[in-house]
């Protein structure tokens, strides 16, 4: 129980809890506090080049309103036989590289996402949206595809229980040769960063070599 008249969420992460509004609207909130204004704002200019994600309409502290999508995760849609590991590759790709395309606003680098994940993509009527922007803002681009890899690899090997289980090792094999710039050029520094995120237990953190591992162990060719 939430106690605000909220009811229950519909949908909950490892960060935030969503609630549906009403008339195509859902409210994300952090359960821990936290401040969505950033990535309000994120969101807002990824969406000025036409990038697929849910509209904002307000943001207040932990609370970010945004349009709610109609779809399944890009996970659900597999587990479901609705899409194939090829496919899903494909759309992890082509997200990472026009997200990546779109000019940091410091003048440098690119936008990053920094969670792009199966778990992330919502696949809509409009085609394959990203949500959860909590960590987003410019960066790196090979830093984010490094972390987006070894997301994969984390669940690949075990570390991160997920239902896709080892399917997700497959996905990392398919996606690799299909990414912008150089996948493995900023891992040792992405390894460091996931090190140090609150929702990475000691147990995951203690088996990110073997993640960074698989990896670096992943074909280059396909
Ligand atoms: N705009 C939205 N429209 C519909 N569902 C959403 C939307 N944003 C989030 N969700 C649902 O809420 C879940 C958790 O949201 P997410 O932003 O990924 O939070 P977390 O950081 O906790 O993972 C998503 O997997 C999805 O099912
Ligand atoms: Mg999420």
């Amino acid at each position: 129980m939430t106690g605000d008249g909220l009811g229950e969420p519909f949908a909950s992460g490892r960060e935030a809890d969503v609630y549906a509004l009403g008339d195509g609207v859902v409210l994300r909130r952090y359960r821990n506090g936290g401040d969505a204004t950033g990535e309000a704002a994120v969101m807002a200019y990824a969406a000025s080049f036409g990038y697929p994600v849910p509209r904002v309409f307000r943001v207040d502290g932990p609370e970010l309103e945004m349009e709610r999508l109609d779809g399944p995760t890009m996970a659900a849609a597999y587990l479901d036989g609705k899409l194939s590991l090829d496919a899903s590759a494909h759309i992890i790709a082509d997200l990472l590289r026009r997200l990546h395309e779109l000019p940091g606003r410091g003048g440098t680098g690119s936008i990053v996402h920094l969670d792009l994940h199966p778990d992330n993509i919502l696949l809509t009527g409009r085609g394959p949206m990203l949500i959860d922007w909590g960590n987003a803002g410019d960066g790196d681009p090979d830093f984010d595809t490094a972390l987006t890899a070894l997301i994969l690899a984390q669940v690949a090997i075990g570390s991160i229980e997920h239902e896709i289980g080892a399917d997700a090792g497959t996905v990392l094999d398919l996606l690799l040769p299909l990414v912008p710039g150089d996948p493995l050029a900023k891992l040792d520094d992405v390894v460091a960063f996931r090190a140090g995120q609150w929702t990475m237990s000691p147990e995951e953190v203690a088996a990110l070599p073997t993640a960074a591992a698989r990896v670096r162990g992943t074909p280059m060719t396909a």
